[in-house]
């Protein structure tokens, strides 16, 4: 069997390729432990409280959807089946993922259309309190479509002590799908549904707090309880002590409180126009407490009047990336309102989505953004502003330049009021195309939207690639089997590839399937050499754009797997089997 050298072969040209990639797995390496859990989103019904359901869209039959949690350094393969009647992806809020897998229609990928299955394949996900949630369909931010993503540190050590925990997800319920309830929930129920949390006196109790509402910003407090914040959009921050914390949609806050007043007491939020009144209450009861549950209606007086966290007072725990004086570029991000043909517009830099002007970055520059409220005076509007695929690095707070608190989401308040803007650098740091949007459904169905967008060859490999822009094609599709034996030493198998017929097809070779594209002539055996420092395969020729490419893989117990990596759609693949529907790499082994 002829093998080829990566030398010997011509780089592919650059727009529109595909590749497949494939590398060896020597043990020893890449042991990055993946955790697969299946998750399906179906219309259903869910009780928010005894005796009241209401119609929704379910991840798992569930409202909120399952919380998934991994520790840092492990993988997440979320086998994503679509039953509802509609196209969907998933968004995984926060986290800087690479652009294939952020759930964004039309900008990241296609859409997962209805009955069809899609694998995220998530690395490298940050520590902390995290969200997942459709995107691009307004509609199905308010149907019942969210959950928590919690990733642990992998040293436990770097998250702050504490006995228990609970994680605490603030939602509006507008009752788009037909039922009895509109209001708010917390984890799902409303003030009527609610489940004590218990605590023991002495306890540390740490709260994961989540805002997944479509239309909600909201002040949460603990009555009875100072809170310590301690981290932000899962970014760990210095301690700050409040009464009272303002928590825009999309936002996280995690908080610590020290149990030492034993009573029967309301977690509650009310909007953040008016914090006299409670939109939903949980309850914290210490264990041996009788007392009544406080009424739905109660306002906690932290809730009403108590201290409110303010971005200013906060500074990253951790090291991180200090801010610059001289960033590579600086832009405004205005956010305005106004009249469009079929009623209010919002607007961004006077544009709507999707008939916007990106924000034009190169990667590697360090940018900076102000974004500011000119939004009527007359009609206050708050806009929590967020980015994906990257951090904002505030500017202006307690971390001064060294310590800038990182956060995904920054609440931007109204014109005229305190906090109507924000200065926050990025480093742009994960090519591709980025969305930047306010998280309020309605702003962002009516235009609060754009793209940052990278230029040029951001890898520095000479060629324009997927690496640098991820195309979105609905081709090529890989379809590998997922038993481990069909990859042990000595095993053979063969992987089905899809591709647009007369389209560029590139077949990576190499130990870094990042490092070097190859385009290869001709249809042939998939061979692997573990005798070369070099890998080596071959593929297609096939013009109906269908392959299949047997391989063999050598018998040495030191190869643990093979590694493919591609770009395409999610099939429903055959039995035993997944579709490889991005270019992260998957490990079987
Ligand atoms: Cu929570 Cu564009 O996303
Ligand atoms: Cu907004």
């Amino acid at each position: 069997m002829a093998t080829l050298a990566p030398q010997h072969l011509a780089l592919m040209p650059a727009s529109h390729a595909c590749a497949l990639a494939l590398a060896l797995v020597a043990s020893g390496s890449l042991r990055a432990q993946v955790v697969e859990v299946n998750l399906t989103a179906a219309p259903g019904t869910t009780q928010v409280a005894p005796g009241v359901s209401v119609n929704a869209w379910l991840y798992n039959g569930s409202m909120p959807g399952p919380t998934l949690r991994v520790t840092e350094g492990q993988t997440l393969r979320v086998r994503f089946q679509n039953n509802l009647p509609d196209s969907t992806a998933i968004h995984w809020h926060g986290q800087p993922i690479q652009l294939g897998m952020d759930g964004v229609p039309d900008i990241s990928r296609p859409a997962i259309a209805a009955g069809q299955e899609f694998i995220y394949d998530l690395n490298n996900l940050i520590p902390g309190t995290y969200w997942f949630h459709p995107h691009g369909h307004e509609m199905q931010l308010d149907v019942g479509l969210a959950s928590v993503l919690i990733v642990d540190p992998a040293n436990p050590g770097s998250d702050p002590a504490f006995d228990v925990e609970q994680t605490i997800v603030l939602d509006d319920w507008a009752n788009p799908l037909g039922g009895a309830f509109s209001g708010h929930l917390l984890n799902g129920r409303s003030s009527a549904g609610q489940n004590p949390i218990s605590v023991q006196p002495g306890q540390r109790l740490r709260l994961r707090v989540v805002n997944v509402a479509a239309t909600t910003n909201y002040v949460f407090a603990l009555d009875g309880h100072a809170m310590t914040v301690t981290h932000a959009d899962g970014n760990r921050v210095q301690p700050v002590v409040v009464q009272a914390i303002p928590i825009g949609i999309g936002e996280r806050w995690d908080v610590l409180v020290d149990c030492n007043n034993p009573g029967t007491w309301s977690l509650a939020a009310s909007t953040i126009e008016n914090r006299n009144a409670t939109m939903v209450r949980g309850i914290v009861q210490y264990a041996g407490q009788t007392g009544p549950m406080p009424a739905a209606t109660f306002v906690p007086t932290n809730l009403a009047s108590g201290s409110l966290l303010n971005y200013s007072q906060l500074a990253s725990y951790f090291p991180v990336q200090p801010i610059t004086s001289t960033p590579n570029r600086t832009f405004t991000a205005s956010l305005g309102m106004g009249m469009g043909p079929s009623g209010m517009i919002h607007t961004i830099n006077g544009q709507t989505w999707p008939n916007v002007t990106p924000f034009q970055v190169a990667a590697g520059e360090h940018v900076q953004m102000s974004i500011v409220n000119n939004g009527m005076m007359m009609m206050p509007e708050y806009h929590p502003m967020h980015v994906h695929g990257h951090f904002f690095r505030l500017m202006g707070t307690a971390g001064g330049t060294a310590n800038p608190p990182k956060k995904d989401t920054v609440l931007i308040r109204p014109n005229g009021q305190p906090g109507s803007s924000a200065t926050v650098q990025i480093s742009m740091d994960n090519p591709g195309r980025w969305l930047l949007h306010c998280h309020n459904m309605e702003h962002m169905a009516t235009g609060m939207m754009t793209a940052i967008e990278y230029n040029g060859d951001a890898d520095g490999d000479g060629v324009l690639t997927r690496s640098d822009y991820e195309p979105m094609l609905p081709l090529p599709v890989v379809t590998i089997s997922d038993q481990p034996s069909a990859f042990a030493p000595g095993a053979s198998g063969a992987v089905r590839v899809q591709w647009t017929p007369g389209q560029a097809f590139g077949l990576f070779i190499g130990p870094n399937e990042l490092a070097l594209w190859v385009s290869l002539p001709g249809l042939g055996t998939l061979v692997l050499d573990p005798t070369s420092a070099a890998l080596y395969g071959l593929v297609l020729t096939s013009t109906s754009g269908v392959a299949t490419l047997p391989y063999i893989l050598p018998n040495n117990p030191a190869i643990i797997g093979l590694r493919v990596g591609m770009q395409g759609v999610g099939v429903v693949p055959p039995a035993n089997s997944v579709v490889l529907s991005t270019f992260q790499a998957l490990t079987a082994r």
